[in-house]
């Protein structure tokens, strides 16, 4: 199709209409040029599509379809290839109900525990979230169907979602809450970009030039279409020049007319609008051309995938060696969550499963007795049906407690309030233990929860959302016919005071300020050597690996190169699994403030018992650089850099050195408020600086005086932090020696 032909026949009056939905789910259509008016749909971990009345916080009736694990758990999986899988699956599923854009994946950055869409989230690693977004949008897309990624950016909260302006720096926003944008778009390609509902830096994402064009585009070459969330529109004449193409939901609600009418105006370049009706026309077309009406899917089969994708993402928190059950204990299950699973969050997200199965009905075949223990209508304790649930642990000989958060705690469109699980459910898990001392603890939620009873119960697996096969994952874990592989993609604080957001987290009123800055999750508990619930990247298994023989290519390098690291990884215990591989980078020595350790490789491999792999790792200049805001670009400090393979980030396996010459020369200005140090660094300034350093004699001489009172150290420290115009004062204010030092300064600056 020759969209630019197309357009050209268009009048304004249709282009401006086209930068709007027709309604609230689908792009406009013009029968008289040919265009087919196409359906976009949420997403990310199911399809919603609603054929009826309509809504953005999944309130009104949607047909049926699979509801996968959400993307919390999904993101322990640390599979690639699981998400390639799952997009895959979601690709023929949307082929199959005709929607051309999947609204997903959401990759905002788990700033708090608290947020209350942290279930649709990946992770608060940036690099993790990026590889995995890369792959669910490259299985998606391998059918034809479009992705949306989301919410772009910087929206870590929902507390007011619509008005708020999240206060980044420019370092953080680049090394923390872009990049796992930057990747997927550069890597994946998705046809769509969803901005977000808040402002960056006081400016609506929806008419920001700069994400919008500057960074998503010009930079990192996006050549999709981007669409506001659902009311994302402030100012539209803005939005449609710095980038944002689709409003929706549609139709225009008076902003066609202001589009027109700007046009005809001279406010509003036309070819603003024609191009952003060529980026829309672009993924409609893309579809329509690529259309597989036959797609017909088997339900059963996505259900069966649902619960694989469960089983690889539930994380072993804990487990003292009670786990896996075995199938001839007398076992209790204790809690509504048991029987009725919570496994997909609240809004948008939300699916009309196809069939949901709990965990009891999973385990009939190994007779499990149940007991409702809590009510999740209420957060109140029910002594009744505590007592009964005491009785039901009591009389068996191992009682698995079914807790987490209520679909009413967590949601989109709101942030939770503290990290808690119902009162009602902390008193029954309290009194079972007390009951049953072979207590292990199931836990159905999105994000983080305290668990100031940890010591008490005997293990713990971490579900959470795990979608609509949630209950067979849980007990095909529970009693090993499948072993646990996932890890976190969060840290679990000990509570909720000791997250790097828990100052600021919320804002003042529209305000809130990211002040932990780069230091979010790992990078904060580390850098202040905090003791944590659960690391990241922690999960155990039902067999043991042990890791040798790591190897690097080289052990220096330029920073244009590439490095290679290969290590050994060994299953030494009695069954098959799947151990994630987690290779961290540290900077030994950095004039910059870094995290102590960043994830920059994983990898996840499946092992028999006995067998050894290798596994290879390829790290370039991101891998060693930080974004140098005086350069507006990575930057790698020349020296000695750490590569560590962990089974977690607060288990480190092995380290080996590398030495990264950095290949860009920074350009530094200098001036009499230039110190000696900054001047000795450089080679020439050394040289240069040599005559000066006589006029710093009475300096010197007191340095070697016994009678000074201040240590060497001191004195180095007055001399090495002394800006050239203290020189000249302690100079007496002697003219050659300014003159002196102008020409030092001169000099170096032309260099
Ligand atoms: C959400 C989006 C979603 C859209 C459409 C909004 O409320 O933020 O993630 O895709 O609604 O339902």
């Amino acid at each position: 199709m020759d969209i630019k032909q197309l357009i050209t026949q268009m009048t304004l009056e249709e282009k401006a209409k086209f930068c709007s939905g027709a309604d609230f789910w689908h792009v406009e259509g013009l029968e008289r040029l040919g265009i087919p008016s196409v359906m976009v749909t949420d997403g990310p971990c199911g399809l919603r599509k609603q054929a009826g009345e309509t809504d953005h916080l999944g309130l009104n009736a949607s047909v049926k379809a699979i509801s996968y694990p959400t993307g919390s758990c999904v993101a322990c999986s640390f599979d690639r290839e699981l998400l390639r899988e799952s997009g895959e699956y979601l690709g023929d599923e949307c082929q199959a109900e005709d929607v051309a854009v999947l609204l997903g994946p959401a990759v905002n950055i788990k700033r708090s525990p608290l947020c209350g869409r942290n279930f649709e989230y990946f992770s608060e690693d940036p690099y993790l979230a990026g590889e995995l977004s890369a792959a669910y949008i490259s299985g998606v897309q391998s059918k034809n169907v479009g992705t949306s990624l989301k919410h772009f950016a910087a929206n870590s909260q929902e507390h007011r979602r619509m008005t708020s302006s999240s206060q980044v720096d420019e370092r953080t926003l680049r090394e923390i809450y872009l990049p796992a944008f930057e990747k997927s778009v550069k890597q994946a390609k998705p046809w769509t970009v969803m901005c977000s509902y808040n402002r960056l830096n006081g400016e609506y994402a929806s008419e920001s030039h700069r994400l919008l064009t500057e960074i998503l585009r010009d930079e990192w070459g996006f050549e999709g279409a981007v669409m506001s969330d659902w009311g994302a529109v402030n100012d539209r004449v803005k939005g449609v020049p710095a980038g944002m193409d689709l409003e929706m939901p549609g139709p225009g609600n008076g902003n066609t007319e202001k589009l027109i009418a700007a046009v005809k105006a001279g406010e509003m370049k036309e070819s603003d609008l024609d191009a952003a009706v060529e980026r829309i026309l672009a993924f409609v077309f893309k579809y329509i051309e690529n259309r597989k009406p036959d797609t017909k899917f088997d339900y059963e089969g996505h259900h069966e995938k649902a619960r694989q994708m469960a089983a690889e993402s539930m994380v072993l928190l804990k487990n003292d060696g009670i786990l896996p059950l075995k199938k001839e204990d007398k076992v209790a299950f204790i809690g509504k969550f048991a029987s009725e699973p919570r496994f997909q969050g609240g809004g948008s997200s939300h699916v009309n499963s196809y069939k949901v199965s709990g965990s009891v009905e999973a385990a009939k075949e190994y007779g499990v007795t149940y007991a409702q223990g809590y009510d999740t209508k209420t957060q109140e304790p029910d002594d009744e049906l505590i007592s009964q649930a005491v009785k039901t642990a009591r009389e068996a000989q191992a009682a698995v407690v079914f807790i987490g958060i209520t679909d009413a705690m967590e949601s989109e469109g709101f942030d939770r309030a503290d990290m808690k699980i119902p009162a009602c459910q902390e008193k029954l898990l309290r009194e079972v233990v007390k009951a049953q001392p072979n207590t292990v603890v199931v836990v159905e939620c999105g994000s983080a929860i305290e668990m100031p009873w940890i010591d008490e119960v005997r293990g713990v697996l971490y579900a959470y959302l795990g979608g609509e096969s949630v209950g067979p994952a849980v007990v095909d874990l529970l009693y090993g016919r499948a072993n646990p592989c996932g890890k976190l993609a969060e840290t679990f604080p000990l509570r909720l005071e000791d997250n790097p957001s828990y100052l600021y987290y919320l804002g003042e009123g529209d305000r809130t300020e990211y002040r932990e800055g780069i230091f979010v999750g790992y990078r904060y508990y580390d850098k202040k050597d905090m003791p944590v619930l659960f690391p990241f990247g922690h999960g155990l298994s039902y067999t043991q690996y042990e890791y040798s023989d790591l190897a690097l290519d080289k052990t220096s390098m330029k920073d244009t190169d590439t490095l290679t690291v290969t290590v050994k990884v060994k299953n030494v215990g009695d069954r098959a699994g799947k151990e994630i591989v987690q290779l961290y980078v540290s900077d030994d020595q950095s004039t910059a403030i870094r995290p102590v350790k960043e994830l920059k490789g994983f990898d996840k491999v499946e092992l028999a018992p006995g067998q050894e792999k290798t596994v290879a790792f390829t790290l370039d200049k991101r891998a060693f650089a930080y974004y140098n805001v005086d350069i507006n670009d990575w930057h790698v400090e020349t020296g000695s850099f750490t590569v560590m393979i962990g089974r977690s980030s607060r288990d480190i396996q092995l380290c080996a050195k590398v030495e990264v010459e950095s290949t860009q020369q920074i350009k530094r200005t200098y001036s009499f408020n230039s110190t000696i140090g900054d001047i000795m660094a450089d080679p020439k300034g050394t040289q240069m600086m040599g005559q000066m350093m006589q006029a710093m004699n009475p300096m010197q001489e007191a340095e070697e005086s016994d009678a000074n009172p201040m240590g060497a150290e001191a004195m180095q420290a007055m001399m090495q932090y002394m800006p050239l115009r203290g020189i000249i004062m302690f100079a007496g204010g002697a003219p050659e020696v300014a003159a002196g030092l102008q020409q030092l300064i001169d000099a170096l600056n032309a260099q």
